[in-house]
């Protein structure tokens, strides 16, 4: 297996470098090998060299790879955003990485923010369209930085985006054995794009009468999943909408730190990274948390078919977040490295 490494900037070297470590110590236990190679694509990289990514980035990564590891993007000498826009949502629209998987489990009762919840409660998964919305920068700037300014930036909504991103929730929910499906969108206010939505959503959940289909408006979906997030298993949500609740989600599991997601198109080159950014204050102070990275390693694993390894992964972080081997942002005393050679040590034994 070839994977493609982009720690990134910020807090993603730190991060990335632990799940590296731990996936060198699951290839020793298991005998199977992993080709990594580094890529320097990053903040530093294009400051220095005025390149994002190369002309033939997007072709590499989908042609020489079977999956890539990204760390964070992002970087206040870049106040544009230019070079994330072009390594991490390049790579999303280019390789067309349609789902944005990320689960939200809790792995201990005392990593809960919400009072009289635990485990139990937390343990859905979010699907986040992942390839139009609002993220597609479709519009423009008239008169731009006058009193007369119109700054535009339209949503995009396709029958073949929406749809494939709920087929796909459905799917996963008929497969995985799960009851229930939410879609959340804001079709009381945006009333042409979300309306496909509805209609999607309606036609969808007709062909799957065995599951649940329940749609929320996406601000009450924010509150529900603070009041009483035992409700959800499998939510459905556009591109804007999922990035936002899955901070939330983030938060539910302990802290942003502990987060994983996948930007997959299912049997092809998919992308793997934690959910939260750079985190620039925390940069190479070994405090970063680096189990969300670690855990998006796993489900990199899990995607190219290596379960037992994935689940490994899995079971060392949990270990270490019930033995409070974790990092300060959880209530732990330890560095990013420390947690990383626990967690390497944890896998080999
Ligand atoms: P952020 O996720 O980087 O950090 C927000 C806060 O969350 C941090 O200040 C910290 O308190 C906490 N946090 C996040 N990750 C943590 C970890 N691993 N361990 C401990 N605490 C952690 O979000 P931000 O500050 O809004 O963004 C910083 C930069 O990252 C921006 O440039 C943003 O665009 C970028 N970003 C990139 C990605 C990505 O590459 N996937 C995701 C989100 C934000
Ligand atoms: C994420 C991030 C990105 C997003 C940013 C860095 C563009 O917040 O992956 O959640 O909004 O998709
Ligand atoms: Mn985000």
């Amino acid at each position: 297996m070839r994977i493609a490494v982009i720690p990134g900037d910020g807090i993603g070297k730190d991060v990335t470098a632990e799940a590296v470590k731990v996936l060198g110590a699951v290839c020793d236990v298991s005998g199977r090998s992993l080709d990594l190679e580094m890529l320097p694509w990053s903040a530093d990289h294009y400051l220095a060299t005025g390149v994002t990514l190369p002309p033939d980035g997007y072709d590499m990564l989908r042609d020489s790879f079977d999956a890539v590891l990204v760390g964070a993007l992002g970087d206040p000498r870049v106040p544009d955003n230019r070079h994330a826009r072009d390594i991490l949502l390049g790579t999303r629209f280019e390789l067309d990485l349609y789902v944005n998987y990320r689960p939200v489990k809790l792995l201990n009762d005392a990593l809960c923010p919400l009072k009289n919840r635990g485990c139990k409660d937390v343990d859905f998964v979010v699907f986040r369209e992942n390839t139009e919305g609002v993220y597609v920068s479709v519009g423009g700037r008239f008169k731009a930085g006058t009193v007369d300014e119109i700054a535009i930036q339209e949503e995009i909504n396709t029958f073949k985006g929406v749809d494939r991103i709920i087929r796909h929730a459905f799917a996963f929910a008929k497969a995985q054995g799960l009851g229930k499906v939410c879609m959340a969108d804001k079709s009381n206010a945006m009333q042409q794009g979300h309306a496909l939505w509805q209609r999607v959503f309606k036609q969808v959940s007709s062909e799957y009468p065995e599951i649940a289909a329940s749609h929320m408006y996406i601000d009450a979906l924010a509150m529900f999943l603070v009041k009483d997030p035992g409700q959800f298993e499998v939510v459905v949500t556009n591109n804007l909408f999922g990035d936002i609740v899955t901070d939330i989600g983030g938060a539910l599991q302990g802290g942003l730190g502990m987060a994983a997601s996948g930007n997959i198109h299912p049997g092809r080159t998919s992308l793997f990274e934690p959910v939260h950014g750079s985190a620039p204050p925390l940069a190479g102070r070994n405090i970063a948390n680096p189990m969300g990275a670690v855990l998006s390693s796993a489900l990199m694993l899990e995607t190219l078919g290596w379960t037992e390894e994935a689940r490994r992964i899995e079971a060392a972080v949990t270990a270490a977040v019930d033995a409070g081997e974790t990092t300060s942002d959880i209530g732990g005393s330890r560095g990013t490295t420390q947690v990383g050679d626990w967690l390497a040590r944890e896998v080999r034994s």
